[in-house]
């Protein structure tokens, strides 16, 4: 691969994952970090702070390191931007932008930029949700999404712009926290649960998600980026699906391997969140074009976030 690799929003909960996969596939000088936030810990690549924002920096970064791939994750989630419209929109958009434009240029050769479930709306079918289907989104965070989406097929079909992107859904892992999202309660049960044997989740008992297992969706991510540009026929985003379940699922999981584990239930306005997305995925369009396939369910998901979280629990201890 010619050209270096930068992440933006790299100090995240999916840039944390997706640097390490990025540096063991090309190696560490290939791939550059940056973050609004300084970084904390270690990192085995070069960091550079940056707000995407700054257009001016981000394009002295392009320039400087011979930037030819961006992964471009720095964003507001759907939590918080529900409590920040105005930002979430700006940093959302003004930061895909900053982004394009200089791929317009010819500057940047690909880039990456993640779409997610909650382009979709209360009036989407929840079972199974096409690839292509009706997206009324309810929240700022969705409609900063679906608009993402259009600009980017926009930018393909108007510019030549090689921007490609995954719908994903509610992210899982141990490496790192997540930021403000509607689906967090998936990751923070795993930590209570091993701290304190329970957890008051905000959303309902059954309230059913698409979700997936952070290695899965890296793995995805880097996948899709490797293809060969002809296999990428959908420029607005792909539906990609790991497996569905409810808190109560979830809750029932872990009893498994805690059989002292309680959850309780206390709802908040992310409930309301939840209630517009989908319960299910179709990402057959994604098997079929590059052969997208998850590899961890829901069981073997939960056996991996206790395994690796619990030696964290033990030590700090
Ligand atoms: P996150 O909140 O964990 O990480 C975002 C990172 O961006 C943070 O480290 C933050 O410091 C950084 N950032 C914020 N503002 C910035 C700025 N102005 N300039 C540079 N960096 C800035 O989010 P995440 O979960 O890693 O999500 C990354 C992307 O994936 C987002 O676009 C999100 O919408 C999308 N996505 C995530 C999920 C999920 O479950 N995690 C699901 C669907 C879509
Ligand atoms: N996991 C994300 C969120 O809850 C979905 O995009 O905001």
């Amino acid at each position: 691969m010619t050209g270096k690799i930068l992440v933006v929003g790299s100090n995240g909960q999916i840039g944390t994952e997706l640097c390490l996969e990025l540096i063991r596939r090309y190696g560490s000088d290939k791939v550059i970090a940056s973050d609004i936030r300084e970084i904390e810990g270690e990192v085995s690549c070069v960091f550079e702070p940056l707000d995407i924002l700054d257009q001016d920096r981000l394009r002295m970064i392009v320039t400087e390191h011979g930037v030819k791939q961006v992964y471009l994750l720095a964003a507001l989630l759907s939590a918080t931007a529900e409590r920040n419209p105005e930002f979430a929109w700006r940093l959302n958009m003004d930061g895909l932008f900053n982004v394009l434009n200089l791929a317009k240029e010819g500057l940047i050769d690909r880039v990456f930029w993640p779409s997610s479930i909650a382009v979709f709306g209360p009036n989407t079918p929840k079972e199974n949700t096409p690839q292509d289907t009706i997206m009324q989104p309810t929240t700022v965070y969705g409609i900063s999404k679906q608009a993402g989406e259009n600009w980017c097929q926009y930018y393909f079909e108007k510019f030549g712009v090689d921007v490609r992107s995954i719908r994903y859904p509610g992210l899982i892992g141990y490496k790192s926290l997540p930021g403000g999202g509607t689906t967090d309660y998936a990751v923070d049960i795993f930590y209570q649960a091993l701290e304190h044997q329970e957890y008051t989740c905000f959303l309902d008992e059954k309230m059913k998600l698409p979700m997936m297992y952070m290695g899965d969706a890296v793995n995805a991510t880097v996948d899709i980026m490797e293809q060969p540009k002809e296999n990428i026929k959908v420029r607005t985003s792909y539906n990609l699906a790991g497996f569905s379940f409810t808190p109560a699922e979830l809750a029932k999981e872990i009893k498994h391997l805690i059989p002292e584990f309680k959850i309780n239930y206390d709802l908040d306005y992310r409930n309301d969140i939840a209630n517009s997305w989908p319960d299910s995925i179709d990402d057959s369009v994604a098997r079929n074009d590059w052969g997208w396939k998850n590899e961890v369910d829901l069981s073997k998901l939960t056996e991996i976030m206790l395994a690796n979280l619990s030696p964290k629990f033990n030590s700090e201890k």
